[in-house]
C-alpha cells in the first residue's frame, strides 16, 4: 500500500509532491511525509494523520527546493506516528527514501546495520532502506541503490534522493507499481498516473526489475543489473477531471452515478451492432483455446471476489463449464488442482492487488492460461496474464467500490456469452435475447438511481443499530455478501449476509427485536422460499427491508419496506439489485458522519499480502 511521488525541475518542489500525494491518498492516509533538499542540505518534514496535518506543518515552515520526495502511508510495520512515516533517512541524514510494499527480511538486514553501528528510530521495514543503501554508497547513488535491491526481498517500490548527488533522484520498482512522468525541464515520479497528471501527460510504466534516474533535464531507463532500457512514451488522453467529484460531495456518490456510463463503455464495441453477437477479439482467446478449457478457477479479493461469485453462475449457466470461485489470499496456499486445461481469470480493479497477483503468477506456474479482468490498463495484473478484459469503468478513487463490482459484473456476462457462442451451449435467439436485455441495463440504472432518495430512510434506520443482516438466495445471495461489505466498510455497522435458507441452522439465534434485515428477493424461481424465511425472521422480531423486482407482488407482502428495480432476465439482477444496497450503505455512512470516500484502516489498493 502507500503511495510515492517525486519530483526534479526548476520549480518549488513541495507544493508538486502534495498536490501529488492528494491524488495518492485512497492508497493510504494514516500519516504522510516529504523530504526536499534545501540550501540547508536534505530536509525532512512528516506527520501521523491526514495529508492536511502535514499541509499545515509545511505551512508554518515551508521546505524550500526543486527536488523531493512525497509519501502518503498505510502501515504494515509500526503503527501510524511521526516516526514511523515516510520519508526514512540513514543516521547521517544524508539519504532518504520513500517506499511503498514490504522488505521481507528487514529483520535480518536491520541486525546486520544494527551490528555495524546503525542506529534506528523507527519500527518500520523502510527505515533499514535508507541505511543500506548508505552503507553500500561509494559516491554512485545508482550503483548503491542496485546492491542494495539485490539485498532485498520482497515487494516494493522506492524513490530514492542523497544529498551527495543533489541533481538526481533514484526510482526502483519491483512488484508494487511506479510511473515515471516526463515533463520540460522536470520529471516525477508517482505510484500512479493521476498523481502527476496536473504536469504531464508522458509517462513511462516501469516494470518489474526496472530503474529509473530523473535528472531535470531528462531520464535514463534500466534493469536492476543496469542495463539500459529504450521505451516509448506513453501517452495518457484522459482527463483529470473524470477522476474528480463532478458536482457530487463524495467520490463514492459520483462513482454510483457513473454506473450507467460505465455498463455502456464496458459493453461498448463489444456488443456487435445487429445485436446477436457478442465480439471479445480483443482478449486474444482463439476458438481453439476456448474448447481446450474444462474448468474455470475465479480468483480475488473482496468487492471483486463477490463479482467473482456472479461470475461464477454466469459461465455455469451460460457455458456449462465447472467454476470454482476462492478468495486469492487463500487460492495460492490450499495447493489447487491446476492443469493446462484450466482456465483461471483473476479479478482486480486496480490491478496491483498482491494477492490476486501471487495467485496469477501461482496458476501460470502450474500451466494454467490466465484472464485478467482489470480496470486498470497496464496494471500488472493485465501485463501478466495471457488474456485481458478491461472493464472501461473509468478511475475509482472511493475505497469503496462501486462501478468496477458492475463493471466487472458486466465483464463476466460478456464473458459467459462468448463461450456460449463458441461452444454453443446456448442458441442464438437465447443469446440475442440476454444482449439485447444488456443494452437497456443502463437505462434500468439510471431508473434506480432517480429513486435515490427513497432507500435515505432506510439507511437512516439502519445506520441506528449496530448489527444487521442480508439474506438472499442464488444470486440474490451473492450480492448480499457485496451489500453487507460495503455496509461494514463505510458504516462501520456489523453485517452478515446469510444465504437466505441458512439461518435456520444457526445465525436465526442471533435475530431479536428490530434487528434490521434486508432481504433480497429477484430470483422468481426462489421467490417462495425466500419469503418463508423472511417470515421466520419477521416471526422473531426483525424488521425487514426487501429488494424486489418490477412485477413482483409477494415480497411486498412479507416485509416492512421495500424498493422496487426494473425487471430483467434473472441473471442479469445482480447488476441492478446491488445498486440500492450501494445506496444504503453510502446514507448510512453519512448518517452516522463518517468519511465515506476514505473509511478508517482501509486504503484503494492493496498492494501488501
Ligand atoms: C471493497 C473493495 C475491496 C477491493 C479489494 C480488491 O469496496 O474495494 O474489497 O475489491 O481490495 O481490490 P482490487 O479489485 O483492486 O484487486
Amino acid at each position: 500500500m502507500c503511495g510515492i511521488v517525486g519530483y526534479v525541475g526548476k520549480r518549488n518542489s513541495q507544493n508538486i509532491l502534495i498536490e501529488g500525494l492528494k491524488k495518492l491518498e485512497y492508497r493510504g492516509y494514516d500519516s504522510a511525509g516529504v523530504a526536499v533538499f534545501t540550501e540547508n542540505g536534505l530536509q525532512v518534514k512528516k506527520s501521523k494523520g491526514r495529508l492536511a496535518n502535514l499541509e499545515s506543518k509545511l505551512g508554518e515552515s515551508p521546505l524550500n527546493g526543486s527536488i523531493g520526495i512525497g509519501h502518503t502511508r498505510w502501515a504494515t510495520h509500526g503503527k501510524p506516528s511521526d516516526v514511523n512515516s515516510h520519508p526514512h533517512t540513514d543516521n547521517s541524514n544524508k539519504f532518504s527514501v520513500v517506499h511503498n510494499g514490504i522488505i521481507e527480511n528487514y529483520v535480518s538486514l536491520k541486525e546486520e546495520l544494527i551490528a555495524k553501528g546503525h542506529v534506528f528510530v523507527s519500527e518500520t521495514d523502510t527505515e533499514v532502506i535508507s541505511h543500506l543503501i548508505a552503507s553500500l554508497y561509494e559516491g554512485d547513488i545508482v550503483k548503491a541503490v542496485q546492491q542494495a535491491v539485490k539485498r532485498m526481498s520482497g515487494a516494493f517500490a522506492l524513490g530514492v534522493l542523497t544529498e551527495y548527488e543533489p541533481e538526481k533522484l533514484v526510482a526502483v520498482r519491483l512488484s508494487s507499481p511506479l510511473i515515471i512522468g516526463v515533463g520540460e525541464g522536470e520529471n516525477f515520479i508517482g505510484s500512479d498516473i493521476p498523481a502527476i497528471l496536473d504536469y504531464t501527460r508522458n509517462v513511462y510504466i516501469l516494470n518489474d526489475g526496472e530503474m529509473a534516474v530523473l535528472t531535470k533535464d531528462g531520464v535514463e531507463l534500466m534493469t536492476l543489473e543496469g542495463n539500459f532500457i529504450s521505451r516509448e512514451l506513453f501517452y495518457v488522453d484522459w482527463d483529470i477531471m473524470t477522476a474528480e467529484k463532478a458536482g457530487f460531495d463524495h467520490f463514492m456518490m459520483k462513482e454510483i452515478h457513473d454506473q450507467p456510463k460505465a455498463y455502456r463503455d464496458t459493453m461498448g464495441a463489444r456488443l456487435d451492432p445487429s445485436g446477436s453477437k457478442v465480439v471479445l477479439d480483443e482478449m486474444n482467446m482463439s476458438e481453439e483455446q476456448i474448447r481446450a478449457i474444462r474448468n474455470v478457477h475465479i480468483i480475488a479479493c473482496g468487492t471483486a471476489y463477490h463479482a467473482g461469485l456472479v461470475g461464477k453462475s454466469i459461465i455455469e449457466k451460460l457455458a456449462r463449464i465447472p467454476v470454482e470461485v476462492d478468495v486469492a489470499s487463500e487460492y495460492r496456499y490450499r495447493e489447487p488442482i491446476i492443469n493446462k486445461d484450466t482456465l483461471v481469470i483473476v479479478v482486480s480493479q486496480s490491478g496491483e492487488t498482491a494477492d490476486t497477483l501471487a495467485a496469477l503468477r501461482e496458476a501460470k506456474r502450474n500451466g494454467a492460461a490466465v484472464l485478467a479482468i482489470t480496470n486498470v490498463v497496464g496494471s500488472s495484473v493485465a501485463r501478466e496474464a495471457d488474456h485481458v478484459i478491461v472493464t472501461w469503468a473509468g478511475p475509482e478513487i472511493a475505497v469503496a467500490s462501486t462501478k468496477a463490482y458492475t463493471s466487472q459484473l458486466i465483464a463476466f456476462y460478456l464473458f459467459g456469452l462468448q463461450l456460449a457462442q463458441t461452444l454453443g451451449t446456448q442458441d442464438a435467439g437465447f443469446i440475442a435475447n440476454v444482449i439485447a436485455e444488456m443494452k437497456l441495463l443502463p437505462e434500468k440504472v439510471e431508473q434506480i438511481l432517480a429513486q435515490a432518495d427513497s432507500i435515505k430512510g432506510w439507511a437512516e434506520q439502519v445506520a441506528a443499530h449496530d448489527n444487521l443482516f442480508f439474506i438472499g438466495r442464488g444470486l440474490d445471495y451473492a450480492v448480499a455478501l457485496e451489500g453487507s461489505l460495503k455496509l461494514k466498510e463505510i458504516s462501520y455497522i456489523h453485517s452478515e449476509a446469510y444465504a437466505a435458507g441458512e439461518l435456520k441452522h444457526g445465525t436465526l439465534a442471533l435475530i431479536e427485536d428490530d434487528v434490521p434485515v434486508i432481504a433480497l428477493g429477484t430470483q422468481e424461481d426462489l421467490l417462495e422460499k425466500t419469503i418463508s424465511n423472511i417470515k421466520e425472521v419477521k416471526a422473531r422480531g426483525a424488521h425487514v427491508f426487501g429488494v424486489q423486482s418490477e412485477g413482483q407482488t409477494e415480497l411486498a407482502k412479507a416485509v416492512d419496506g421495500v424498493f422496487t428495480i426494473p425487471r430483467t432476465l434473472t441473471l442479469l439482477t445482480p447488476a441492478l439489485s446491488v445498486i440500492p444496497l450501494q445506496l444504503l450503505s453510502y446514507y448510512a455512512s453519512l448518517a452516522r458522519g463518517n468519511d465515506v470516500d476514505k473509511p478508517r484502516n482501509l486504503a484503494k489498493s492493496v498492494t501488501v499480502e
